[in-house]
Formats: structure tokens, C-alpha cells, sequence
């Protein structure tokens, strides 16, 4: 099944750290992917803009070997690359200075094409390019910014780079991005809620039992240790993108798929959640693996800081006050150097009432698992008789709709989150981009979880290399009668 692609209107976009790690891994292969599908005008342009001195045919060289590496499926096929190398063009500039500036606005000036600038660069960075981009007449209404996480370390900091940004540029021009909405999955989580009459009754606490939203990776820190031993796990992916799957699992219906109804719902989701007792948070740093120790460093040799306190794992159990969810445990996971490469939302409902069956016959739960990488699909867990003449016996079986069987679509193996979310940049879509006030609730929520570690000294669980994290996360969930589910493909 080839999906339709409706082509953008054409646009200029410009990359501050166009020669980034991010630039190079995600924008641009997946611009050239959209090129290929057609989605991208072949008039459009793109432009490179970072620190280092390079001419655009230099450039244009980095991307091509940037796209042969990182361009992923499909793209060996397509025999474009040349026509979109000649759309791309490279200023030197400096962002806290004058160079480069009157050239870059100098190539925006005089078109009539929707405008955007894409922050990939260090926060502390946004105000003073937000600031050039006014100074040389760039910043006008029509032009769209897109900024990359982290946003801020706290409420503080967010609260600080809202008020930089709104300093420029108005909230509809504000793409804040978290790439885990732009997820294939994570969209249909809002289909398969809102488009069936099926789940909608059951959705709630008389019917659910709990909720897991697990995101377990199997890479470490890499090279980013600098970065990540300031962050941990925390601030690094539960802040934002496993809030942002909490929000779209919980959030009541919004009375229509646009930007503001549903970042709406999503922020009373945030603003309804309970503090997190210190029982409810079990954080972890991931060890050497055996035998191996050079390769695959243990936590805090990998971060070069021997007596870190900061956690590669996190698992914690939130509650949501209100109508709809009071009572019902959120258990939320994450964390580096896992068994496997493994995000899933499982919706566990309750026991049936009654088993007219009798004990010996067992009795199942129907589990509801939206997989969003890796064979991202759903299943359902539906209780039916085992086959046989061995009586009334009840087994488990799922109705599997894992999505590249079902749909047989090339498109949701080859359509990255980065790529989907761009193309929605420059359609002015905010949908799938975080709004200002939601990313403060994040944060209002996400301090005092960390002030109380830091108060209580807490030092972080060691846990083996390629498991499942810490003991405790299975003891926290055991106390209250429950597993968590299996970390597995
Ligand atoms: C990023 C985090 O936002 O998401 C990384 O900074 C993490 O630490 C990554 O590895 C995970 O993204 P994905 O799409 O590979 O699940």
C-alpha cells in the first residue's frame, strides 16, 4: 500500500547547526526522503547554517555522504540525490556575533515562500539567533521557528526560554519539537482511541486496571556523556516524550483534531497529576557488561564521572486526579542499556467480575499493547476457549495488528518522526508540537520529583547491563500485586 503524499507549498528552510549531529543523522536525510516521495517542491531550499567555515559546495559534499549513510530505506532507489543537493546552500554564520547574518538575510530577502528556521543548536543559543533574526528583518509574521529539546532543566529555565522566544516571535510561530509525537504509532494511538466506539466506554478507571508506558533502549550514553549526566533519564525522556504519550493515552476527547483543542486536553492532563511519592521512584545506572568492559562501560565510567548520582533508568508510578482516572496507577519506565529496544503503552483491563467458568477454567485480563517501535502495531489480548475436547479451558490469544503485515505499508517503515514533523512545520500544523504552557506543566510536575531526590541524597540502583533494570522497579510494582510487562520484541 503506497500512501498519497500531497506536496507542501514550496519554503525556504534554514538549519542553525546544519552541520550537526542531528542535521546530518535526521533533518536533512529526512528532507531527502520527502523529496523523493514528492512531498517536497523541487523549488524548495535549504539552508545550512553553523559555525564552521565551509563554501555550499563543501556542504552540499557533507550532506550527500551525511544521506548516504544515515538516508535509511528507500533512498538507495531513489536517484535524486542531485536535485536536491542543488537546493541546498551554506552560510558560515555566528550566532552570538554579526558574521554571516547580512548573507543569510541577503538569500531570505525578496520571496514570497513560507519561512522557517530550524534551532538545532544549544538553548542557550535561541535568544540571541531569535534576536538577529529580528534585527535582520527575518522574524516577520509569517516566519516559523522550530526548536529542539532539551527545553530548559526546569521550570525556571522553560519559563525563561518562553519569555526569550515570545520576545520575537508569537506562539503559532513556535514549533516546539518532541519527535516522539511525530511517531507513526503515537498518531494512531489517537486514532484507535477516537475513530472506534469500541474502547472509548472502557476507558477509564471502573474498567482499567493500569497503565505501563515503558521506553527501554538497548544504546548507553555515547558520546553525549557531557550532556546526558546533567540530564539523566528524568529530564531526558520523561519530562517530555513519555508525558507526552501519558497525555495522548489519557487526555479526554477533544472536540476536534486541531493545534489548541488537543494541546488543551493534553495540558489538563499534566495539570491533574498527583506528586509522586519517594516509594514510587526507583532510579537506576546501568553497569559494564561482563567481559567486555572497554566496548561497553559501565554508567558512570561511560559519563567519565566516577561518583555520579544521575539515573540512565527511571521508573515511577503517577496517579491522575480526576473523573476519569482517579485510582489508577500510571507506571511509567525508561532507561538506557536495556534487554531490548522496546517502547510500549499497555492498557491492563480488570478481571471479569464474575468467571462462570470456574477458577480451574483461568482467568485472563484483556491487555491492550500499542507497540511504537520496534514492528510497530497493537494487539489485543482477548480471552477465548482453548481448541480440544479437554473441557472449558481459557486461553489468551492476541488479535495482532502489527502494522507492516497488516497494511503491508512501505510508508510506515520508511516515514521518521523527524520528516513527518517537518512537513507539518511547513503545512503550520501544531498538532504534534508542544505548546508553551504545556511544556511549563511538564516541568512544574517533573521538580519537585527531583528536588526530593536530591534532597533525600538518593544514589541510584546499579543494574545489569542488557536486563531490565533494577530489582526494586519489579518490587515496586509487586507490592501492589502487579508485573510489569515483559521488555522484549
Ligand atoms: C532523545 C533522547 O530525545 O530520544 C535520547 O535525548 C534517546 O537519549 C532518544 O535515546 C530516543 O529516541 P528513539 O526515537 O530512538 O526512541
Amino acid at each position: 500500500m503506497v500512501s498519497r503524499v500531497i506536496p507542501v507549498d514550496t519554503f525556504d528552510l534554514v538549519i542553525f547547526g546544519g552541520t550537526g549531529d542531528l542535521a546530518r543523522r535526521k533533518i536533512l536525510p529526512g528532507l531527502y526522503r520527502r523529496f523523493c516521495a514528492g512531498q517536497v517542491p523541487t523549488d524548495a531550499r535549504v539552508v545550512g547554517a553553523a559555525r564552521s567555515e565551509h563554501d555550499t559546495a563543501e556542504y552540499r559534499q557533507m550532506v550527500r555522504e551525511a544521506i548516504e549513510e544515515f538516508g535509511g530505506p528507500g533512498t538507495s532507489e531513489c536517484d535524486q540525490l542531485d536535485a536536491f543537493l542543488a537546493r541546498l546552500e551554506y552560510v558560515t554564520i555566528d550566532a552570538v556575533g554579526e558574521q554571516g547574518w547580512k548573507e543569510l538575510a541577503d538569500l531570505m530577502a525578496g520571496t514570497d515562500r513560507i519561512e522557517a528556521y530550524y534551532f538545532s543548536v544549544a538553548p542557550a543559543l535561541f535568544g540571541d539567533i531569535a534576536e538577529r533574526l529580528q534585527k535582520w528583518g527575518m522574524a516577520d509574521e509569517c516566519a516559523r521557528i522550530v526548536v529542539e529539546k532539551p527545553f530548559g532543566r526546569d521550570l525556571e529555565t522553560a519559563r525563561a526560554l518562553n519569555k526569550t522566544l515570545a520576545t520575537y516571535f508569537n506562539e503559532d510561530q513556535i514549533y516546539r519539537i518532541d519527535h516522539y509525537l511525530g511517531k507513526e504509532t503515537v498518531q494512531n494511538l489517537m486514532a484507535v482511541r477516537f475513530g472506534n466506539m469500541l474502547f472509548e466506554p472502557l476507558w477509564n478507571s471502573q474498567y482499567v486496571d493500569h497503565i505501563q508506558i515503558t521506553v527501554a533502549e538497548t544504546v548507553g550514553v555515547g558520546g553525549r556523556g557531557e550532556y546526558y549526566d546533567k540530564a539523566g533519564a528524568m529530564r531526558d525522556m520523561v519530562q517530555n516524550h513519555l508525558m507526552q504519550l501519558l497525555c495522548l493515552i489519557a487526555m479526554e476527547p477533544p472536540a476536534r483534531f486541531s493545534p489548541d483543542a488537543v494541546r488543551d486536553e493534553k495540558l489538563k492532563v499534566i495539570r491533574a497529576l498527583d506528586p509522586v511519592e519517594p516509594h514510587h521512584i526507583v532510579r537506576g545506572q546501568y553497569q559494564a557488561e561482563p567481559c567486555n568492559e572497554a566496548q561497553n562501560p559501565g554508567y558512570r565510567t561511560a559519563v567519565d564521572n566516577p561518583r555520579s548520582r544521575t539515573e540512565s533508568f527511571i521508573a515511577l508510578r503517577a496517579e491522575i486526579s480526576n473523573w476519569r482516572w482517579a485510582g489508577t496507577p500510571f507506571y511509567l519506565r525508561t532507561g538506557k542499556r536495556m534487554a531490548e529496544r522496546s517502547s510500549e503503552i499497555t492498557v491492563v483491563f480488570k478481571d471479569t467480575p464474575h468467571s462462570i467458568f470456574g477458577e480451574e477454567a483461568g482467568r485472563h485480563r484483556n491487555v491492550l499493547s500499542i507497540r511504537l517501535q520496534p514492528n510497530e502495531g497493537i494487539t489485543l489480548g482477548v480471552t477465548i476457549k482453548e481448541p480440544g475436547p479437554g473441557g472449558m479451558r481459557l486461553i489468551d490469544v492476541p488479535l495482532d495488528m502489527t502494522f507492516a503485515e497488516t497494511l503491508k505499508a512501505d510508508e510506515v517503515e520508511h516515514v521518521d518522526a523527524y520528516e513527518r514533523l517537518i512537513m507539518d512545520v511547513i503545512r503550520g500544523n501544531q498538532t504534534l508540537f508542544m505548546r508553551g504552557d504545556e511544556v511549563e506543566a511538564a516541568w512544574a510536575w517533573t521538580d519537585p520529583i527531583i528536588e526530593g531526590w536530591e534532597a533525600r541524597n538518593d544514589v541510584p540502583k546499579p543494574y545489569d547491563f542488557g536486563s531490565t533494570g533494577p530489582i526494586a522497579a519489579h518490587e515496586m510494582l509487586r507490592r501492589e500485586g502487579r508485573e510489569w510487562r515483559q521488555v522484549s520484541q
